[in-house]
């Protein structure tokens, strides 16, 4: 989501004169967009803002841009902290930033952006915020409640990413998949996004589990141009634990719909929280023995973070090193599961979408090396002849 935040922050100063670079020497503007969700996170958008000072003395005529949910969280207190900053522009703003520069005076000018496809995969942003509430979550807080983009608009920009030359289209929101218009459902826009001239595949990113329902699978299972692969973060495998983060499901709602997608051919991705407040070391096993039992092909663990206002951070925290040996103890069960789940692709056939002459991702999202050379951004369908740790081989 950031990632195309920034992208769409950037095509407006590309309308004023800006040229991209991320070489710090080079720029005359440091735009950092920041996140929030783990005080680490915010620690280091904080500390490269501290390290900016220096930068911003050695050429006059420097400026700097804080963007993002750490500049909506903090607010307009940042200047007080570091006064060489130029403009606090919070995730909320987003909307309203072309004026924002507007009214600092950053230059216009005609130039005209060179907007070529610089990678396979173009962003789509189809709504913003959450109305879920996990105890733990500071989203909701600085992304607000959901606004969901208008069809007519989100095809518009997915016709526009086509003809630039992304033959994959990445649909996002903090929970895209509670996208709704009137009567048109999160799966119907997939369908047509996955129609649009150009289009070879769509993703999307970050689904909820609780709109992952039998409808949704229906829409979507004879559409090959749905990639087969879902981020859906699970958090923690006991129930106990997910009423307590408030997560809207239990360990056996989440593991019916792991198997539904998987029956579908979906490889499956997570997020899993450790050391959450009331976390006991029966909840933590569960944990680990959802990872077994769900197959995930790769899952990110975190360390709980408590964020200010959010209910969870009314409760009394578990000691670090607790945390530390559950997190020690999760990433080294998460460590195998991708070269196995790489290995289980083995003898399948899988539709590629290639990133270069020999390289693609297949629908799956594995990483895969084919024989022959191909056209970028071109749709090859062949089988898989092995694996070696994370990438697979093809026949042809
Ligand atoms: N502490 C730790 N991890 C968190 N996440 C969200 N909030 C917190 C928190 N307070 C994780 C969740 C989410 C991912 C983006 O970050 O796993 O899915
Ligand atoms: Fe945060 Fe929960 Fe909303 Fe995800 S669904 S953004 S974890 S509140």
């Amino acid at each position: 989501m950031n990632l195309a935040d920034s992208e769409e922050m950037a095509g407006h100063l590309a309308m004023r004169g800006y040229i991209l670079t991320d070489k710090l020497d080079e720029a005359d503007l440091a735009l950092v967009n920041t996140c929030t969700v783990r005080d680490h996170a915010e620690h280091r958008a904080l500390s490269f803002l501290g390290r900016l000072r220096q930068w911003k003395r050695e050429k006059s005529g420097r400026r700097i841009i804080f963007a993002g949910c750490a500049a909506q969280r903090l607010g307009q207190k940042l200047k007080k902290t570091f006064p060489y900053l130029d403009v606090v522009s919070g995730a909320r703003e987003i909307d309203q930033f072309a004026q924002l520069l507007d009214k600092n005076g950053f230059t216009h000018s005609d130039a005209a952006p060179n907007t070529a496809a610089k990678d396979i995969t173009g962003y789509v942003t189809i709504m913003r915020g959450c109305d879920f509430a996990c105890t733990y979550c500071i989203v909701p807080t600085v992304r607000g409640p959901v606004h969901c983009l208008p069809s007519t608009e989100i095809l518009r920009n997915a016709v526009q990413k086509a003809a630039q030359g992304y033959p994959e289209i990445m649909l996002l929101g903090q929970t895209v998949n509670a996208w709704r218009e009137n009567g048109k459902t999160f799966a119907d826009l997939l369908n047509e996004v996955s129609a649009l001239p150009g289009v070879a595949r769509v993703r999307f990113v970050s689904p909820h589990p609780a709109f992952i329902t039998p409808p949704f699978l229906a829409a979507v299972k004879d559409n090959p141009k749905i990639a087969r692969h879902i981020h859906l973060p699970a958090q923690s495998g006991s129930t106990k634990v997910l009423q307590e983060m408030k997560r809207g499901y239990t360990r056996e709602m989440f593991l019916e719909k792991t198997a539904a997608l998987k029956e579908l051919g979906f490889a499956i991705s997570t997020d899993l929280i450790v050391g959450f407040p009331t976390e006991t070391e029966q909840d933590f096993e569960q944990t680990l023995s959802l990872v077994e039992q769900a197959g995930f092909a790769t899952a990110y663990c975190f360390k709980y973070s408590p964020r200010q206002g959010t209910p969870a951070a009314q409760l009394n925290l578990l000691d670090e090193k607790i945390l530390e040996q559950r997190l020690d103890i999760l990433l080294n069960k998460v460590k195998g599961l991708a070269e196995r789940a790489y290995q289980a692709q083995v003898g399948r056939e899988v539709t590629v979408l290639m990133e270069s002459e020999n390289k693609g991702r297949t629908s799956e999202n594995f990483w895969i090396e084919t024989k022959k050379s191909y056209t970028v951004g071109s749709i090859v369908n062949s089988k898989v002849i092995s694996a070696k740790d994370t990438l697979l081989i093809t026949r042809d």
